[in-house]
């Protein structure tokens, strides 16, 4: 992932309150007409999905748990070394529901990669990712991404729950910080 110079300006638009929440009710739709008659294990990853989570959330019109598993990654940040920390577990059992996974963003698919094995491994009777965004050309595995709100390029993005440094989580939109000349 490539990170911004650290003399940056204020972020940029890069999709509006209004497309998030266009696309939101559309991925929205999408889940509820996909698991019609059935109840849901969602899945919050904190703490960049928190907001995505919430809005959508309140979008899918299905009897819905809320579970919230906290990571972070290991080591240099510039590089996801795939090593994820676990800050904290979901304490429900997953074991024959139908769970799905509510990333913010995928970029090398590292993190998720881990993600979707360690829940595998709680036998849960089926499980699906959603990611509002996705940096396709930054990929390097194969995984599985069900729903993809947005395709973007390796632009560093923040707002909206994502941070760089800690800061623009509030952001109503995705933004882009531009190295200043
Ligand atoms: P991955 O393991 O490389 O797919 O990285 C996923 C995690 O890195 C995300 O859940 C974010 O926390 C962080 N990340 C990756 N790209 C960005 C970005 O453009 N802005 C903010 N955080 C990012």
């Amino acid at each position: 992932m490539s990170k911004p110079a650290s003399n940056h300006s204020d972020p940029k638009v890069l999709i509006s309150a209004e497309k998030l929440d266009e696309r939101i009710a559309e991925l929205a739709n999408e889940i509820q007409n996909d698991y019609a008659g059935r109840e849901i294990v969602a899945i919050c990853v904190l703490k960049g999905s928190f907001i995505f989570f919430s809005d959508i959330l309140r979008k899918i019109d299905l009897p819905t748990s809320c579970e919230f598993l906290g990571v972070s990654s290991y080591g240099d940040k510039k590089v996801s070394s795939g090593e994820v920390k676990v800050t904290l577990d979901i304490n429900e059992p997953l074991e024959n529901k139908h769970v799905i996974l509510f990333e913010d963003i995928v970029d090398s698919g590292l993190t998720l990669s881990y993600l979707i094995a360690n829940l595998r491994a709680r036998r849960p009777a089926s499980l699906r990712t959603c990611s509002l965004l996705m940096k396709p050309d930054s990929m390097r595995v194969d995984i599985p991404v069900d729903y993809v709100g947005f395709k973007i390029g390796p632009e560093f993005v923040v707002g909206y729950g994502l941070d760089y440094a800690g800061k623009f989580r509030g952001l109503p939109f995705i933004g882009f910080l531009e190295a200043e000349h």
